[in-house]
C-alpha cells in the first residue's frame, strides 16, 4: 500500500509540467529599486532565482525580494568554488535557467555584454548563454546615456545574438531630467516575458483552450498589441539589407543577417509579405534560387527552381487566406508568357493561365508589392497608353488590371514607384524625366474590391537637392510616415547608398555606413623615438582643413538620427 501510493506520487511529480525557471537579473541602475517587485510579478508564474551586480546593491533592498527568490551576487560565484571538480555558479544558474531577463540593464552592463566582456556573475553567465533559450534585457539609464551613439552600437550587437529589447520608456527620471531612458514598468517585463514563453508553447498546438482562443480572436487585444509595434521599412543596398525603424521620430538601421544569403550573389529585389521577406535573385543566374527570410523568427528558406523544371523566376510572393491557413504561394514565370505557382509548404508546382496581356517585366524598377496577401505592380497599357496597376489575386489565382495611375501626360522614363501606405492604402512616388520635383499620391481608401479607387496628391516636394532617381539604378525605395518622406536609395558604382528624408522644402541626405567617428590618418614620418614610419598625427592644418570640410558638408551621417524633423 505504502509503496504503490509512492508510486503514484512519482508519476505525478514526472507528469505534472514544471514551471517555467527564469533568472533574473539587475545591473547597477536607480531603476533596481524596483527589482524587488520585479520578482514578486514572476515569482507567481514561475520559479526564480536573483542575480545581481555590485553596483545594482547600492539602489535594491535584499528585503524586498520574496522570501523564497535566492538571491546571487559575485561573493557567491568565489565562495561556492574551492578547487577543480567544485560546481562554477555561473555555469549552473545558465544550465537551470530557462529564460534570463536583466531589468535594469544598465549602460556599463549592455556595453560588456556587447563587447562579450565578462567580469562578474551576471556577465559571465550571458557569456555561456545558450541562445537558443530567450533573454530580455530591459535598459534604464539617463537619456543621454540613452541617446548616445554607443547604446545603438551596442543594441544591435544584442539583436544579432537574439537577445529581445523592451525599451524604455519616457519619464520624468530619477535626475530630475525628463526623456527616454527609464526602464519599461515591471508589469510590463513581466507580461512581455510570459506572453513569449505562453505563445512559444502555444504555437506546437493545432487547438488552444477556449480561453486563449477568445483571446486570440479578441479584436482589441489584437488591436491594443499591433498598435505597440512600429513601422518597418527595408532597405537593400548591394552587400548589405537594413530594417528601419522609427521610434519616437527617431531613425535606426539594423542590419538583417540572412543565414542562406550567399555573398557573391545580390539580391535584386527585396518585397515584404505577411512578416516574410520575399528576396529575389537577379533574372536568370545561374542558381536559380530566391529566398524567403523571417527576420522574427531568424529562419530563412532557399527555393531552388531549377528543380522544379523548366527555368522559371520568381515573380513575388503571396497567400491564399480562403482556408483555415494561410497557404504561402510563388508566382513564377517563364518569358514570354508561361506562369505558375509553387505552393511553398507542399513543394507543388502547377501551371496558370495568364492572359496575352499580363506583362511581368523581370528587371522592374517600379516596385511591387503585396497587400492582404496579393501582389501588385505598375504595368503599361499598349493600347490606350496608359499606367496602371496590375495585380495577380493568390487566392484565385487570377490576374487583373486593379486600377488607374493618376498621370496626366505621362512620360515613359518618368520615375514611377509604387508602396504601400498605413498597411492597407497605396502610394505611388512620380518623379519627372530628369526634373528632381517628386509628387507623392496617395489613394484615399482603404483597398479593396468594392471600392472605386480615388487618389489625391498628397503632397509635392520641389527642394531643390532631391535625387535624380533616374541615374539611381539600384534598390530605390521609399515610405512616407508622419508626412515625411523617406527614399532609400542603393549603392551603386557612381554612389553610396543613402537615405534621403525630406519634408516640406528640407532635404537630408544621410550617408549610410559612415560612423560619426571619422579616421584622419596618421603619417609616416621621424618618430619621436627616432623610428622612421607610419604613426605619427596628421598635421593640425589638416586636422583643421578636414573637419571643416566636414562641417561645411552638412555633417557626417550616422545609423540613428535624433528628430529627423527638419
Ligand atoms: C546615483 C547613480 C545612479 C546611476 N544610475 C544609472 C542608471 O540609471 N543607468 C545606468 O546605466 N547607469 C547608472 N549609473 C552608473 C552605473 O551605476 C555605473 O555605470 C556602474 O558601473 C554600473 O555597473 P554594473 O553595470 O556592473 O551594474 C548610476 C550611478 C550612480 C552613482
Amino acid at each position: 500500500m505504502e509503496n504503490g501510493k509512492r508510486d503514484r506520487d512519482d508519476m505525478e511529480v514526472q507528469t505534472a509540467p514544471r514551471k517555467p525557471r527564469v533568472l533574473l537579473a539587475a545591473s547597477g541602475s536607480v531603476a533596481a529599486i524596483k527589482f524587488g517587485n520585479l520578482c514578486h510579478c514572476f515569482a507567481e508564474w514561475a520559479e526564480v532565482r536573483a542575480v545581481v551586480s555590485k553596483s545594482s546593491l547600492h539602489f535594491l533592498d535584499r528585503l524586498s525580494l520574496p522570501r523564497e527568490v535566492t538571491l546571487y551576487t559575485d561573493e557567491d560565484e568565489w565562495s561556492s568554488w574551492n578547487r577543480i571538480g567544485d560546481p562554477v555558479l555561473h555555469i549552473e544558474l545558465r544550465r537551470w535557467a530557462d529564460v534570463m531577463v536583466i531589468a535594469p540593464l544598465s549602460a556599463n552592463t549592455l556595453a560588456k555584454i556587447a563587447g562579450g566582456l565578462c567580469d562578474n556573475l551576471l556577465t559571465c553567465i550571458v557569456r555561456a548563454w545558450d541562445y537558443s533559450k530567450p533573454v530580455f534585457v530591459a535598459p534604464a539609464m539617463n537619456t543621454l546615456m540613452w541617446n548616445n551613439p554607443f547604446t545603438e552600437r551596442h543594441l544591435c550587437s544584442l539583436d544579432e545574438l537574439g537577445v529581445t529589447l523592451i525599451p524604455p520608456i519616457k519619464k520624468r527620471l530619477a535626475c530630475g531630467d525628463y526623456g527616454n531612458g527609464a526602464m519599461a514598468e515591471p508589469s510590463l517585463i513581466y507580461s512581455t516575458v510570459r506572453l513569449f514563453w505562453e505563445s512559444q508553447s502555444l504555437v506546437r498546438f493545432r487547438a488552444v483552450s477556449k480561453r486563449w482562443n477568445s483571446l486570440l480572436n479578441n479584436k482589441s487585444f489584437i488591436n491594443k498589441h499591433l498598435s505597440l509595434s512600429r513601422p518597418h521599412f527595408i532597405l537593400l543596398t548591394k552587400s548589405k539589407i537594413y530594417s528601419i525603424d522609427i521610434i519616437d521620430q527617431r531613425v535606426t538601421l539594423r542590419e538583417l543577417h540572412s543565414s542562406c544569403r550567399d555573398s557573391n550573389l545580390q539580391y535584386s529585389r527585396i518585397t515584404t509579405c505577411d512578416e516574410l521577406l520575399f528576396c529575389k535573385y537577379p533574372p536568370f543566374h545561374s542558381k536559380m534560387e530566391t529566398a524567403l527570410w523571417s527576420p522574427c523568427l531568424r529562419q530563412a528558406n532557399l527555393i531552388k527552381l531549377y528543380s522544379v523544371g523548366k527555368e522559371f523566376n520568381a515573380f513575388g510572393l503571396g497567400y491564399d487566406n480562403s482556408g483555415p491557413q494561410k497557404v504561402h504561394k510563388l508566382l513564377l514565370y517563364h518569358p514570354p508568357q508561361v506562369a505558375a505557382i509553387y505552393e511553398c509548404a507542399s513543394h507543388v508546382l502547377r501551371y496558370i493561365n495568364a492572359p496575352y496581356e499580363v506583362r511581368m517585366p523581370e528587371i522592374d524598377r517600379r516596385s511591387h508589392v503585396s497587400l492582404y496577401g496579393n501582389l501588385y505592380w505598375i504595368d503599361y497599357n499598349l493600347q490606350t497608353g496608359e499606367y496602371f496597376i496590375q495585380s495577380f489575386e493568390f487566392t484565385r489565382e487570377i490576374f487583373k488590371p486593379f486600377c488607374l495611375l493618376p498621370l496626366q501626360d505621362n512620360h515613359c522614363l518618368n520615375e514611377l514607384r509604387l508602396a504601400v501606405w498605413k498597411g492597407d492604402r497605396f502610394s505611388l512616388l512620380k518623379q519627372k524625366f530628369l526634373r528632381r520635383k517628386i509628387e507623392i499620391w496617395v489613394t484615399k481608401n482603404k483597398i479593396d474590391d468594392k471600392e472605386e479607387v480615388v487618389w489625391i496628391n498628397f503632397m509635392t516636394l520641389t527642394t531643390t537637392n532631391l535625387p535624380n532617381l533616374f541615374h539611381k539604378k539600384c534598390g530605390v525605395s521609399y515610405f512616407i510616415y508622419d508626412k515625411t518622406l523617406f527614399m532609400c536609395c542603393g549603392d551603386d558604382e557612381a554612389s553610396h547608398p543613402c537615405i534621403y528624408i525630406v519634408k516640406g522644402d528640407v532635404c537630408n541626405k544621410i550617408q549610410i555606413g559612415y560612423g560619426q567617428i571619422t579616421l584622419i590618418p596618421h603619417i609616416k614620418k621621424r618618430l619621436a623615438c627616432g623610428d622612421y614610419g607610419n604613426g605619427a598625427m596628421a598635421e593640425p592644418s589638416l586636422i583643421y582643413s578636414t573637419v571643416k570640410t566636414l562641417l561645411g558638408v552638412g555633417g557626417a551621417s550616422a545609423k540613428c538620427w535624433n528628430k529627423f524633423k527638419p
